[in-house]
């Protein structure tokens, strides 16, 4: 087997083994209606992660025919709509479905020339499209579970890392960014999707950023000036969505008497003020910003404050530089399984002295989901072109539950701006 092909391979047996352990989260019969809020079925990912490599990897890639059209129709989210993704089949069946797929897959990288003049097999680009897939939807996994009560969910007996030092001082300050050029995007040879690309540069005039994102205890300051009730926060299309949501609070804070009370993944606890704040739709986000007198950072800010080494001229892949995520640098990977104090880890600030701009919770920006200059869909219009629609926003950095490998400063999230299940939470920004 072709040397790039044996590493694929361990990758794609890490990402499905990472894939099942989550399904051993809760019991199979909570699995098969929806969490919430209309979204399908926890069960349904798991065939929908097959099906996507079963289309990459044996149809396009290989000419095979699917394995099972019936599977190929109600795991694709387009040909078959949220509202009809019920009475699935059961956990086992769809594994033999998967063990199949797999099989077929195994069978093709091992007669694989990757095809340097084929953008698709370039570097294993396909390869790596199936597996960011799969590693996203393990993300999507996390905030649909985190949607089931406490009480119906184990904890995974892996151990914490115990990574963090007590919160850094002063993560209330606003960091001074002077004016200047920077490399927006994905100028590395790696995988990157169609959005990160061209790499460009961008002209920015001087501006402030947080060096932390905004914690619950501040968001609770807000809740307690009657940042909900007061119309002068709220954007015309933000109050029209809090009196049509009747949001009134984040997604998973409860009164108690005069106390907050947060859930988490698997358990309760009173608000934890100096952890980030979670499940804010951007509409409440950009309320906040308002609140503070400040604004939400534009996605170059944010990524000119998080990847931009200023001394060398150079852009990092992560805040703290090239070298891969470990337990000292950032929270990531489903391995706190909640998030941390923000400014847990010095050791992952940026070269601006930004603290957690990887992993913990998603950051919202203010900029809407676009195409970079130069934008070219590759390889299908479906991941990216089809969401600039302007009311998705740019979301940046990573949660607890994003894995490493896409973790990249240059990774583009994108949600609709009413969103409030993801791990998503903000950092304050004002001009210079
Ligand atoms: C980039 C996280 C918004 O979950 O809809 C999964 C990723 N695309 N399957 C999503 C994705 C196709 C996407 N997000
Ligand atoms: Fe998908």
């Amino acid at each position: 087997m072709h040397e790039q092909a044996e590493q694929i391979a361990l990758e794609l047996t890490e990402a499905r083994a990472g894939t099942l352990r989550l399904f051993d989260l809760a019991d199979e019969s909570e699995l098969h209606r929806s969490p919430g809020f209309g979204y399908r079925p926890i069960i349904w990912h798991l065939a929908h992660i097959g099906v996507f490599e079963s289309y990459w990897l044996l149809q396009k890639l290989s000419g095979q025919a699917p394995p099972d059209p019936a599977y190929e129709r109600v795991f694709d989210p387009i040909r078959t709509p949220r509202e009809e993704s019920k009475d699935l089949p059961r956990r086992p069946e769809m594994e033999g479905y998967l063990r199949r797929v797999r099989a077929g897959v195994l069978e093709a990288l091992d007669r694989f020339d990757f095809d340097d003049a084929d953008p698709l097999q370039a570097g294993g680009y396909i390869f790596q499209l199936v597996l960011e897939h799969e590693r996203q939807h393990q993300e999507t996994l996390c905030y649909l579970f985190q949607m089931l009560d406490p009480s119906k969910k184990a904890l995974p007996d892996a151990p914490r890392p115990a990574a963090f030092e007590g919160a850094t001082a002063a993560t209330g300050e606003m960091v001074s960014i002077p004016a200047g050029t920077f490399l927006s995007g994905a100028p590395w040879d790696s995988f990157a999707y169609d959005n990160e690309r061209p790499a460009h540069e961008v002209t920015l005039p001087a501006f402030r950023i947080a060096r932390a994102p905004v914690t619950n205890g501040e968001y609770a300051r807000f809740f307690e000036e009657g940042g909900y009730e007061r119309r002068e926060f709220w954007s015309e299309e933000g109050w029209a969505r809090r009196e049509q949501e009747g949001w009134r609070c984040p997604l998973y804070w409860r009164r108690e008497g005069s106390a907050w009370v947060e859930r988490g993944m698997f358990e309760e606890w009173e608000l934890r003020v100096e952890h980030p704040v979670t499940g804010v739709s951007w509409f409440e986000a950009e309320a906040y910003a308002k609140f503070a007198g400040r604004r939400l950072p534009t996605e170059a800010e944010w990524e000119r404050a998080a990847s931009w080494d200023a001394s060398t001229g150079t852009k990092r892949r992560y805040a703290w530089g090239d070298e891969a995520p470990d337990d000292t640098r950032a929270n990531f990977g489903r391995r706190q399984w909640g998030t941390t104090p923000v400014g847990s880890y010095p050791r992952g600030a940026s070269a601006a002295g930004c603290l957690d701009m990887n992993g913990n919770v998603w950051e919202w920006t203010a900029t809407p989901f676009e195409g970079f200059p130069g934008f070219e869909p590759f390889p299908y219009p479906e991941y990216s072109q089809e969401w600039f629609d302007g009311d998705h926003r740019v979301l940046k950095g990573g949660s607890w539950a994003t894995s490493p490998s896409v973790l990249r400063t240059s990774f583009r999230n994108f949600f609709r701006r009413p969103f409030r299940i993801a791990f998503a939470g903000l950092r304050l920004a004002e001009d210079a």
